[in-house]
C-alpha cells in the first residue's frame, strides 16, 4: 500500500515530467503531467498507442473544471454536481490549456475527477505544486486489457518504464471497468463509452440525446474494434468445450472438463472481475473463454460493451 510520502513523492516526479501510474476506483491510470507535451508523448510511446488519440485530463475537483474547459452547459455542471469524484468522465469544449497533444487536435477535452483516495491525494498534491492537471489512459499497453491491480500494471509495463517514473500500489479496483463517457460539447448530452454511471443513472437528472449521427466525429479509441483484448480467443454466449475457460454468474453450473475461471454474484461483481479474469485465462495460456454476459440495463450494459470489443481479438 501506499504512503503520504510515496503519494508526495509521485507528485514531485509528475511536476519534474516523469510517469506516475496510480490506482482509480475504475481502473489504473498512467499518468502524466497534462500541460507537459514531452511527458505526455512518453504516455504514448510507453503504452504503444497512436499519437491522435485523445486522453482524459484528471482533476482533484470540479471547481478546477474553468481551467480545462469553457461554455460548460448547465446539465454538466448538474452531472459534475451528481457524479463527481466517481467513474464518469466528461467530454466538454476545451480552454488552451488543453492542447492540441491532450485532444488529439480536437475542440473538446475529456475531464475527470476519481473517486479514489490514492488518486485523490495525488492530484491535489500535484495541484498544490502548480500542476493543473494529470492526463491518463489506462496504465495497459494499447489494444490490451486494462489493470485493475498493481500487479497487472508491473507486468504490462514495467519493462517500458523509465528510471524517475513510478507505479503507486493501492490495491484492485472497485468498479473494474473504466469510466462512463458523456459527451457533453452539444444541446444534449450523449454517451460515449457506458460504465458505472448508467444511462438510469444519467437520466434520473438530465434527459439523454439519442446515440446515432454525433459518434462520427469523435475519436473514442474504446469504439475501435480489437479493444480490451487477452491473447486467449473470447467467445461470447456459447456452451464451453472440453478444456475451454469459462466465465459466468455463479448460477450456472460448470460443464464437465471446463475450467472456471470467475462465478460473479450479480452484474457489479462481474464488472470488478471482468478484466482480471481475462487476465488469468491467459496467465494459464488457454485458447479460447467461453463468456456468458449478464443481460439487461445497468453495469451490464458496460461489461457487455468490453466483452463485445475483446471478442474482436487483438
Ligand atoms: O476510467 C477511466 O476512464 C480510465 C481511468 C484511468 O481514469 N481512463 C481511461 O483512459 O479509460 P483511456 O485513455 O484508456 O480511455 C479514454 C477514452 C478514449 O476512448 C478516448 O478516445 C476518449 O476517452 N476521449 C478522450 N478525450 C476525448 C474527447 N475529447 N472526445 C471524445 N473522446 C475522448
Ligand atoms: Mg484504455
Amino acid at each position: 500500500m501506499c504512503t503520504a510520502d510515496a503519494i508526495e513523492k509521485s507528485a514531485s516526479q509528475l511536476i519534474a515530467g516523469h510517469l506516475v501510474a496510480f490506482p482509480t476506483e475504475t481502473v489504473y491510470g498512467l499518468g502524466a503531467d497534462a500541460s507537459n507535451p514531452e511527458a505526455v508523448r512518453r504516455i504514448y510511446e510507453v503504452k504503444g498507442r497512436p499519437v491522435d488519440h485523445p486522453l482524459i485530463v484528471h482533476i482533484s475537483s470540479m471547481h478546477l473544471l474553468d481551467m480545462w474547459a469553457t461554455d460548460i452547459p448547465e446539465y454538466a455542471i448538474k452531472l459534475a454536481r451528481g457524479f463527481w469524484p466517481g467513474p464518469m468522465t466528461l467530454v466538454l469544449k476545451r480552454t488552451s490549456e488543453a492542447k492540441d497533444f491532450i485532444t488529439g487536435g480536437q475542440d473538446s477535452v475529456a475531464l475527470r475527477v476519481p473517486n479514489n483516495p490514492i488518486a485523490l491525494s495525488l492530484l491535489r498534491s500535484f495541484e498544490s505544486k502548480g500542476g493543473k492537471g494529470v492526463a491518463a489512459p489506462s496504465a495497459n499497453r494499447f489494444g490490451q486489457v486494462s489493470p485493475t491491480s498493481a500487479d497487472d500494471v508491473i507486468s504490462e509495463l514495467s519493462s517500458f518504464l523509465m528510471d524517475g517514473d513510478l507505479i503507486l500500489g493501492g490495491g484492485k479496483c472497485d468498479v473494474g471497468i473504466e469510466s462512463t463517457i458523456v459527451d457533453c460539447s452539444n444541446a444534449a448530452p450523449l454517451i460515449l463509452r457506458p460504465g458505472a454511471i448508467t444511462k438510469e443513472m444519467l437520466e434520473a437528472s438530465v434527459s439523454l440525446s439519442e446515440p446515432e449521427s454525433t459518434l462520427s466525429d469523435i475519436r473514442v479509441s474504446g469504439i475501435l474494434e480489437k479493444h480490451y483484448a487477452p491473447r486467449a480467443k473470447v467467445t461470447l454466449d456459447q456452451i464451453p468445450q472440453f478444456g475451454q475457460g469459462f466465465i459466468a454468474l455463479a448460477s450456472f453450473p460448470t460443464p464437465h472438463g471446463v475450467i472456471r475461471i470467475a462465478s460473479p454474484r450479480d452484474m457489479v461483481e462481474f464488472a470488478q472481475i471482468l478484466y482480471q479474469s481475462l487476465r488469468k485465462a491467459d496467465l494459464l495460456e488457454l485458447q479460447e473463454v467461453v463468456v456468458l454476459q449478464p443481460v439487461g440495463e445497468g453495469i451490464a450494459v458496460g461489461v457487455r460493451d468490453r466483452l463485445l470489443k475483446a471478442s474482436k481479438g487483438r
